[in-house]
C-alpha cells in the first residue's frame, strides 16, 4: 500500500505547476474506503494564492464529499529531484489536523528509504477551536 500510495504521489508531481520556485511536489491522499486522491503544487505569479500539492489533494478529496483519511504520501523537491524526504508545510499539517487524526499517517520518501510519521509526531499539541 505504501509503495502504490508513493508511486502515486510521483504522478501527481508529474503536474506539478511550479515556474516561480521550480520546486515540484505530488501528493497521494488515502481514504479509509481505499479510494486515492491525488494533488500537486499549483503557484501563482502574485505568489500568496500557490497551494501546496497535499492541500491540492485535500481539497480535492473533501470536495467530492470524504472525510475520513488513514495515509498521504508527499514526494518533491527542487527541478524534480526527489533525492531528500520532503516533509508537509506547517499549514498543511494543520490542513491535516482539520480531518485527520492523530495516527494518520504520512509517508515520505527519498527514492531509497521510506519513512512513515505520525501526525501527532508532526504537528504535537495542534490548534484546535
Ligand atoms: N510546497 C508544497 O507543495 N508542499 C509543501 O508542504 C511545502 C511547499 C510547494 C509550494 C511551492 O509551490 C513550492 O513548494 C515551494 O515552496
Amino acid at each position: 500500500m505504501k509503495k502504490e500510495l508513493i508511486n502515486k504521489a510521483y504522478e501527481a508531481m508529474k503536474h506539478s505547476y511550479s515556474p516561480y520556485s521550480g520546486f515540484r511536489v505530488g501528493a497521494a491522499l488515502l481514504t479509509k474506503s481505499g479510494k486515492i486522491y491525488t494533488g500537486c503544487n499549483i503557484e501563482n505569479s502574485a505568489f500568496s494564492p500557490t497551494c501546496c500539492a497535499e492541500r491540492t489533494a485535500f481539497f480535492k478529496a473533501v470536495s467530492e464529499g470524504e472525510k475520513d483519511f488513514s495515509a498521504m504520501a508527499i514526494v518533491g523537491g527542487k527541478s524534480g529531484e526527489t533525492s531528500e524526504f520532503c516533509y508537509p508545510c506547517g499549514v498543511c499539517r494543520q490542513v491535516m489536523a482539520e480531518f485527520c487524526n492523530a495516527d494518520f499517517e504520512i509517508i515520505l520518501t527519498n527514492g531509497k528509504d521510506i519513512k512513515a510519521k505520525k501526525l501527532s509526531e508532526l504537528l504535537p499539541e495542534s490548534f484546535k477551536l
